[in-house]
């Protein structure tokens, strides 16, 4: 069998990051193609003196002709979108569909040249999972139109769609005098459990899996998720992992001043993110690789401390 060129967008990222360096560790089974807007950042010149054999194009999201090129003789695209960029988040107060439009772009760009597969991370709509209570988690809305459009476009495709990142507590993280411990904040209740990922880690094994069952894979949603905790398991593994004293808090929703993030909260506390996909932790268990833990993420993290607390 060749080897399928693999074109994987959002590179420098996190999660195109994670399948970037898993695909480059085999060489002789996928050629590397990696997008980025500039050649010249910083983390992809880290990236390329790193994996010298991997090919690196520049392509913009925003910009449809430069997809063409970028995804020319794929066998297989990644695509990523980032609703937390400059260009979607200007545009986002007056156009709710700007992250849409630069997935399309994407979609469409393949669909031109022909690409072979294509795998998308998307997240569910949270209008859907919450039967029409909440409707202002527009990075939800955008990714799960992404996916509809894709999966009515004459092109093979399967979807991915992350748990909450575990590195998110890495930022949210606080030394508070006053607890005289890291407090982790968590908007809602601190005992639900939610699906949770390492993203730099195992990402890159999971779509690994997809792209080698691409048959199997056809059409199918796949929650990319280490495992269900509370905000209550992670500060303890925490405590557990480094011996740094740490609790979790539940912070009120009425605080967050973000419409889209207070939505997102929202959903988690009331809704279940992978309503859609009830069983998607069997798929772990064919993978043959050990999936991040909160106290593994924690020890692996080298995280020593926390800034103070800003009251
Ligand atoms: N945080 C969470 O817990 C969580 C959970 C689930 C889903 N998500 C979703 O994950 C997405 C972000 O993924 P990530 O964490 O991998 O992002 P990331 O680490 O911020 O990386 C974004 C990547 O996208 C590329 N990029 C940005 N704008 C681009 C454009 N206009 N054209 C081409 N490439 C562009 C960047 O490449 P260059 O700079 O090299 O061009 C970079 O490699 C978000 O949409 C978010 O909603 C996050």
């Amino acid at each position: 069998m060749t080897k399928p060129l693999v074109v994987v967008f959002g590179a420098t990222g996190n999660q195109g990051g994670s399948i970037l360096r898993v695909l480059a560790e085999h060489p002789n089974s996928y050629t590397v193609r990696a997008i980025t807007r500039s050649t010249q950042s910083k983390s992809a010149q880290e990236l390329a003196a790193q994996y010298p054999h991997v090919e690196w194009v520049e392509a913009d999201l925003d910009d449809s002709p430069s997809l063409l090129p970028a995804v020319a003789d794929a066998d297989v695209v990644f695509a990523v979108t980032q609703f937390f960029q400059p260009s979607v988040m200007a545009a986002i107060s007056t156009n709710e569909n700007a992250e849409f439009e630069q997935g399309k772009r994407i979609v469409d760009a393949c669909v031109a040249k022909r690409v072979g597969y294509l795998i998308f991370s998307t997240l569910p709509s949270a209008k859907k999972l919450s039967n029409g209570e909440i409707t202002t988690v527009l990075h939800f809305e955008g990714k799960a139109k992404i996916q509809e459009y894709m999966l009515s476009q004459p092109i093979d495709s399967a979807i991915i769609q992350m748990g909450i990142y575990f590195q998110n507590n890495l930022q949210g993280a606080r030394w508070d005098d006053a607890e005289d411990s890291i407090v982790i904040g968590f908007p809602g209740d601190v005992d639900k459990k939610l699906a949770y990922v390492d993203v730099n880690r195992d990402t890159g094994p999971f779509v690994k899996y997809i792209i080698d069952n691409r048959d199997k894979a056809k059409g199918k949603v796949f929650p990319v998720c280490s495992g269900y905790y509370s905000a209550r398991d992670i500060a303890e593994a925490l405590t557990k992992a480094t011996g740094l004293k740490a609790k979790a808090i539940p912070v009120p929703l009425d605080i967050i001043t973000d419409t889209d993030l207070r939505g997102m909260f929202e959903l988690f506390s009331k809704y279940e993110l992978f309503a859609d996909t009830p069983n998607h932790m069997e798929v772990n268990k064919a993978i043959p690789f050990e999936f991040t833990t909160p106290e593994t993420f924690w020890k692996a993290s080298g995280f020593q401390g926390a800034p103070k607390l800003q009251k």
